[in-house]
């Protein structure tokens, strides 16, 4: 006999999982269905939670090698222990699923293993590994099914030499020479892991710039901190082919982006990173006729609903930014839009992080959107160099980049380069939420001596000037 829910999740990445718990705290009974052995999909087994344990633990074997004589700490060159810090990487991420495994439980969610395809509107198989197919009777179906590694046409992956993100957060040893495709926030976040563990990283980028969608000087200063890092970058070319040698390296034909000369560069690995696609395998979305959109994404509409009733989607799956905190927050939207309340998600106000040394935060508009579009627009800037706490810390690498409207003064976007700038954005996520201006910012009191009062100098700056500058 088949179960019945008032609402049944496919998959449990940080969009399922999160709508899973709020449906259950407004009442509903609710199923997941997961295919894979854990739960939190990309975010907690393959993606954001590992690759920040990796990112942490060799930020800490670069300061300990380069960082710590100048504080006057004398200690020997450190050795690396990899074994051990891929189980730091390891327990980081089990200590993460089985919290979702713990709040599943709390909530009282009912986890089927297995992968799920949707069969009618309210009707969900679950077909496991091994075993005898489940049916799922449902009030509401939410697709949260994810994205996947988008493959290079001709590169075949292998997950030990050429590698998806997946197999560069599980390499057994530090390659000597890896060759990045795509300056994207995996190739740069991963590239910077590889090369603060010995690595000679050459990144190599279709475009002209570095991660495309940033702020663009933002990320022409970046590179150059990244190049000082040792990190070589080849931009406006693409990988035409990569080929096995007999003596176990990799030959790579890189030609320019517009074609010419090729050229041929030696490496141990190849982590192809030029971007993740929408992943809709096995969900049955053509039986049932849930209509995607150009790109294969999930259509909705602005309640989260495919053009099936009964059927919504979130995350990855639908367009927008590939951001865990983006999937987080439309899990809870749905989840309240199916209670009969307003779920809204401000998509104005997502902050993007890039996770390196030193991290770029940012939120609203870049510079360049508000010149596309026309805008009247001012620059309140600071730099870390002024900063003292950043000067007590030797972390002066950054600025703070604030851009508001000239009539209004309202705060439009904001840049952080610097460390920790992923924590300091959020005060600049909360005034834009509150539709802010860069006055409210420069008046408010910020601790002394902390990072975050670059973020004030900034603003000040717009007013009537920056005092430490
Ligand atoms: P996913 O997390 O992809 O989860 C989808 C789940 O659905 C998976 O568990 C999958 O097994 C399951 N599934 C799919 N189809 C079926 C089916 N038919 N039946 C059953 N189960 C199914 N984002 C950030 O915001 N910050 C970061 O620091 C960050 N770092 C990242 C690092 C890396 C290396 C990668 C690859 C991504 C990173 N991301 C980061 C992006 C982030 O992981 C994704 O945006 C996020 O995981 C999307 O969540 P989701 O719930 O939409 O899908
Ligand atoms: P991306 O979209 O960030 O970058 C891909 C890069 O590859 C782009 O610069 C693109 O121009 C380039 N590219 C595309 N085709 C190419 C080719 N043939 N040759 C050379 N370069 C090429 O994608 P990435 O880095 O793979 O990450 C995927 C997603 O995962 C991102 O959208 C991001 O949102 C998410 N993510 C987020 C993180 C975070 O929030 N800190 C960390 C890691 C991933």
């Amino acid at each position: 006999m088949a179960d019945a829910f008032d609402l049944t999740i496919i998959g449990s990445g940080p969009g399922g999982y999160v709508a899973a718990i709020r449906a259950a705290q407004l009442g509903m009974k609710v199923a997941v269905v997961e295919k894979w052995s854990t739960l939190g999909g990309t975010c907690l087994n393959i993606g954001c939670i590992p690759s920040k344990a990796l990112l942490h633990a060799s930020e800490m074997f670069e300061e300990a090698g380069h960082g710590f004589k100048a504080l006057g700490i004398d200690i020997p060159a450190p050795v690396l222990n990899l074994p051990q810090m891929m189980n730091h990487k390891i327990d980081t991420v089990a200590a993460n699923v089985g919290g979702v495994d713990y709040l599943f439980k709390k909530n009282k969610i009912t986890t089927f293993r297995g992968i799920g395809t949707i069969a009618a509107p309210g009707k969900v198989f679950v077909t496991p590994e091994n075993g005898a197919r489940t049916e799922i009777e449902t009030k509401n179906i939410v697709i949260a099914s994810g994205s996947v590694s988008a493959n290079l046409p001709g590169i075949e992956i292998d997950e030990k030499q050429i590698v998806t993100s997946t197999g560069a957060l599980n390499l057994d040893k530090v390659p000597k020479r890896l060759l990045v495709i795509g300056a994207g926030v995996i190739g740069l976040e991963l590239g910077s892991v590889w090369a603060r563990l010995g690595s000679q990283v050459t990144v190599v980028e279709f475009l002209d710039r570095i991660l495309p969608g940033m702020d663009s000087e933002v990320a022409r200063q970046f590179q150059r901190m990244l190049q000082k890092q040792g990190m070589e970058f080849k931009l406006s070319s693409k990988v035409a082919g990569i080929d096995k040698q007999d003596d176990g390296s990799l030959k790579v034909r890189i030609e320019p982006a517009k074609g010419g000369d090729m050229e041929l560069l030696d490496a141990d690995v190849a982590l192809v990173a030029i971007g993740r696609k929408p992943f809709t395998d096995g969900l049955g979305l053509d039986i049932v006729g849930v209509a995607l959109d150009e790109r294969g994404r999930v259509r909705v509409d602005a309640q989260f609903k495919t053009s099936v009733d009964g059927i919504y989607a979130i995350g990855d799956v639908i367009a927008g930014p590939m951001l865990a905190h983006k999937a987080e927050d439309e899990g809870i939207a749905v989840a309240e839009i199916l209670n009969g309340q307003a779920g809204h998600v401000n998509y104005a106000a997502m902050p993007a992080v890039v996770y390196t040394n030193p991290e770029i935060a940012t939120v609203g508009k870049t510079e360049d959107e508000l010149k596309a579009e026309g805008i009247n627009y001012k620059i309140g800037k600071f730099p870390f160099t002024a900063n003292g706490r950043a000067k007590a810390m030797l972390a002066t690498q950054g600025f703070v980049k604030i851009l508001a409207d000239v009539e209004t003064d309202r705060v439009l976007g904001a840049h952080i380069v610097g460390k920790n700038a992923g924590e300091m954005i959020h005060e600049l996520v909360v005034l834009m939420e509150f539709s802010g201006s860069a006055e409210d910012l420069s008046r408010t009191t910020h601790a002394h001596p902390t990072l975050s009062e670059a973020v004030r100098e900034a603003a000040l700056s717009l007013e009537d000037g920056a005092i430490h500058i």
